[in-house]
């Protein structure tokens, strides 16, 4: 077979933007997650308010602890629990569970904090321990509570034992009585909160863009339960939790986290600043006044939509606005004086019907009037492939949106079929925006989760060589979802497993590394020549590019056969073509998966290859994805 790539006549730019990542808290992604707090349940709010709270009592100790809301240290939040300890034998007072157990690390600092007055008695002297497994104590210190006016302390707790399944004791070693609030449990190396590894691995997937809070959580179980902006800025104590809409995925999963919330510790504010930290465009989706349309399917009357388009204003001006604008000043204040550079808005999840026309259409109209360079997206529905997303199409092309989402989640085979989608897309009106897409491989047995095989990252990669080879109409793409912790999980497959000290890459995360590090600046014509005798085997996609920066010419070949494929390739139009190229290679067993804890299957292997000019050959391996970067002697 021959691959011939035509660099005359350079085409459309890729988005520099293009390879970006999807957020959303499912699966314990924020909390419990990228969000680095230890502590669940940390202000005493939700519903049952000692959820992830017990009893500690250690050797005939006696005591009481009880939830209280008169005099609160935080009227937003004020729920506050006080430990009563008539008998304290070896201590008695309170653990935390965690986000199923806390993940401890000899040597890693923890911050640890709270609010607390003492009774009217005495001063009482409150114990902080963790304790692993078989009850071994990691570290411990003390802080003396003396005063009886809500007072913020902090200690530092240096562990010098690792745990995975650790828990927090809060004890009283005499009889007393303490009102505690907001406890916090942070490790010194979260910058910003968020939990380094995590962290680490999103750096390196170095994403255009990120797109928050999610998909499903902005909509919500009923227009209560929706995403609200707002609720999630301003002092972190003070933000309330709310139900998380994945504390039970009946539609997906049929999994039940019911100690699942939204505390909002990350909200939008450090939304934006992850965004920043990463170097990646922030792309917020907002509510449009509708609620999953699977689920009650509750609508604001769009008469009454101003509250919610007016939402949409200031968060352009919270992102953007002068420091002394009424929603730059809170950015500001927050510690953020310069703007964040939002550039793009979407409005609604995966919203349909004429109802969400109608609403988008206002939306539309308002904030092109206010802010013209802010490009909208609006959506295309969920993913059926029917009727009912050609009229959305047609109604975004007349409501002049900028970018349209496509989500998809499909079997593999769906990818590999699908890898010419959009070769015929019309190249006028809106532009695409792959905002959710996953292959999904069957499951091995019900309830167990939808494996991340090498199958399903293969065929997601030769679909990304159709978004790249029609970048002028594919704008964005982010697979999804992103996060999910291996012990509260409720949708499958992910991008990153995790848990409370490891995390496990999937093969679907090497692949957007390696498009994600392999972005090119502006599309190059390929075509494939597969000899009539080798059709009905050969299964091969390819983009390429040539980048600007280098000079390079980046050619992605996937092979979705299991025989390797040797092909004759032709670089035409560029002049001293050959040398050293820089070839990355993924291929594993279609079945293989990267777990925790466990070398890794599927990773890039990177390695240099001699080319001798502009027509070479190369074989392919069996299942795999190469990227060659092809320099001028
Ligand atoms: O990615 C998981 C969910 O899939 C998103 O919340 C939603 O947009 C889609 O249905």
């Amino acid at each position: 077979a021959t691959l011939t790539v035509d660099a005359h006549q350079p085409g459309a730019a890729i988005n520099p933007a293009m390879w970006g990542v999807f957020f959303e808290d499912i699966n314990f992604a924020a909390d419990g997650g990228l969000w680095a707090e230890l502590v669940k349940n940390r202000s005493f709010e939700f519903p049952h308010r000692l959820q992830g709270w017990f009893e500690v009592r250690r050797k005939n100790a006696r005591g009481t602890l009880t939830i209280h809301e008169d005099s609160p240290a935080i009227p937003e939040n004020p729920h506050y629990l006080r430990i009563t300890s008539q008998a304290p034998g070896e201590g008695y007072g309170v653990g935390n569970e965690g986000f199923r157990g806390m993940g401890i690390r000899a040597g890693e600092g923890l911050r640890f904090s709270f609010w607390a007055r003492r009774g009217p008695d005495a001063s009482v002297a409150l114990r902080v321990a963790l304790r692993g497994a078989e009850n071994r104590l990691l570290t411990e210190g003390s802080i003396q509570v003396d005063k009886t006016a809500w007072t913020p302390y902090s200690l530092t707790l240096n562990p010098t034992l690792t745990d995975p399944g650790s828990r927090l004791e809060l004890t009283l070693e005499h009889p007393g009585q303490v009102d505690l609030d907001a406890v916090s449990l942070m490790p010194t190396t979260a910058t910003h909160g968020f939990r380094p590894d995590l962290m680490g691995l999103l750096r390196d997937l170095k994403p255009g863009f990120v797109r928050f809070p999610g998909g499903c959580v902005v909509e919500g179980h009923d227009l209560a339960n929706r995403y609200q902006w707002k609720r999630t800025l301003g002092p972190a104590d003070a933000r309330r939790p709310m139900p998380n809409r994945w504390l039970d995925n009946m539609a997906g999963e049929g999994r039940f986290a019911p100690d699942y919330q939204q505390s909002f510790q990350l909200g939008f504010f450090e939304f934006f600043q992850l965004c920043a930290d990463l170097g990646a465009e922030p792309l917020p989706v907002l509510s449009c006044g509708m609620a999953c349309q699977f689920e009650s399917g509750e609508m604001v009357p769009a008469e009454s939509l101003d509250p919610f388009i007016q939402d949409a204003l200031d968060l352009i001006e919270f992102a953007n606005g002068a420091p002394d604008s009424p929603w730059g000043k809170v950015r500001a204040h927050m510690g953020h004086a310069a703007p964040f550079g939002l550039k793009f808005l979407a409005v609604g999840n995966e919203q349909w019907g004429p109802e969400y026309l109608d609403r988008f259409q206002r939306f539309e109209k308002a904030i092109r009037a206010r802010y013209p360079q802010i490009q909208i997206i609006g959506s295309s529905g969920p993913w059926s492939g029917g009727a009912d997303f050609d009229t959305l199409w047609a109604g975004m092309r007349e409501l002049r949106a900028d970018l349209v989402d496509e989500h998809y989640y499909a079997p593999p085979g769906w990818f590999l079929a699908n890898a010419h989608r959009y070769d015929h897309y019309p190249r006028s009106g809106p532009k695409v925006f792959a905002g959710e897409y996953a292959a999904h491989p069957e499951r091995p047995a019900p309830g167990t989760p939808r494996p991340n095989t090498w199958e399903a990252a293969m065929a997601e990669a030769a679909f990304m060589t159709g978004l790249e080879r029609n970048a002028d109409v594919v704008r964005l793409a982010s697979y999804a979802p992103l996060l999910a912790n291996v012990d509260a999980w409720q949708w499958s497959p992910n991008l990153i497993w995790f848990d409370s000290l490891q995390a496990a890459p999937t093969p679907s995360y090497w692949v957007q590394q390696t498009f994600s590090r392999n972005r090119a600046s502006r599309i190059l014509p390929v075509q494939l020549a597969i000899p009539p005798s080798a059709t009905a085997t050969a299964a091969l996609y390819a983009s390429a590019a040539v980048d600007d920066a280098t000079g390079e010419v980046v050619l992605k070949v996937v092979n979705a056969a299991r025989r390797p494929a040797d092909l004759d390739l032709r670089i035409q139009g560029v002049q001293g073509l050959g040398g050293t190229a820089r070839k990355t290679v993924l291929s594993a067993g279609l079945a293989d998966e990267n777990s925790l804890g466990a070398p890794p299957k599927a990773t890039p292997v990177t390695s240099d290859v001699s080319v001798p000019g502009p027509a070479f050959s190369q074989t392919f391996p069996p299942y795999s994805l190469t990227v060659l970067r092809l320099s001028m002697k």
